[in-house]
């Protein structure tokens, strides 16, 4: 099967991403791991991992994940994230797949974190399915963004191509699919700099 236009986009963006300087990142999201978020525990899927930016929070925080599966549409991200070195204290694996068909069994995971990724799925609602099954007894689901939903859908009309449509909804949108499907929703909030959902099975 040839790879999809959003596969092509993120796989020619991989050294973009590679080489940007994302230490204010890292250290708000060390800074809201650390203070403001419940463990997403200790089987961890990283979705749309990129080139790998959670792994660099990871390591930086006290209680780090046993195992965190990296997970990635593209390629060529999962390569460019390939130079970092072993964690200390975590067992990471790499998979290439589609979020939409997530090759995991029922209730492997205890936490999923979706960092920077949710507004370029196609089937937000079948993802977030996808999650429900994937994610054991209370396990948590997060969705994050550094920004307000409005700033995000702004930054992708803004670069155009295949990411113009890509849009973020509201977090109430998102928080009321979420609660269709079973979750019990535990923090639905964002403003300037921030999009946060964390989410209960
Ligand atoms: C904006 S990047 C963010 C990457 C990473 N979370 C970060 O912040 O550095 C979005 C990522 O989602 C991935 N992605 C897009 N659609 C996907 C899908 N259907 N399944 C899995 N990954 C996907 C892209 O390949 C890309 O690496």
């Amino acid at each position: 099967m040839g790879r999809s236009l959003h596969q092509q986009f993120f796989d020619q963006q991989a050294h973009i991403w590679k080489a940007m300087d994302r230490r204010d990142q890292i250290r708000r999201l060390v800074e809201l791991f650390s203070r403001a978020l419940p463990s997403p525990g200790k089987r961890v899927l990283d979705v749309g991992c990129g080139t790998g930016i959670l792994l660099d929070v990871f390591c930086q925080m006290d209680q780090a994940p046993e195992i965190v599966v990296e997970l990635d549409i593209s390629r060529e991200m999962l390569c460019a994230g390939r130079s970092r070195g072993p964690l200390p204290n975590t067992l990471v694996w790499s998979v290439q797949a589609d979020t939409h068909r997530l090759p995991f069994p029922e209730a492997y995971f205890s936490g999923i974190i979706c960092f920077s990724a949710f507004p370029h799925f196609s089937n937000q609602r079948a993802v977030l399915e996808e999650f429900y099954r994937v994610l054991g007894p209370e396990g948590l689901v997060m969705i994050l963004h550094l920004d307000h939903h409005r700033e995000i859908n702004r930054m992708h009309a803004s670069i155009g191509g295949v990411v113009r449509g890509d849009r973020l909804p509201p977090v109430t949108e998102v928080g009321q699919w979420l609660m269709n499907i079973g979750f019990m929703v535990l923090r639905a909030r964002e403003q300037r700099g921030l999009y946060l959902i964390v989410a209960l099975k």
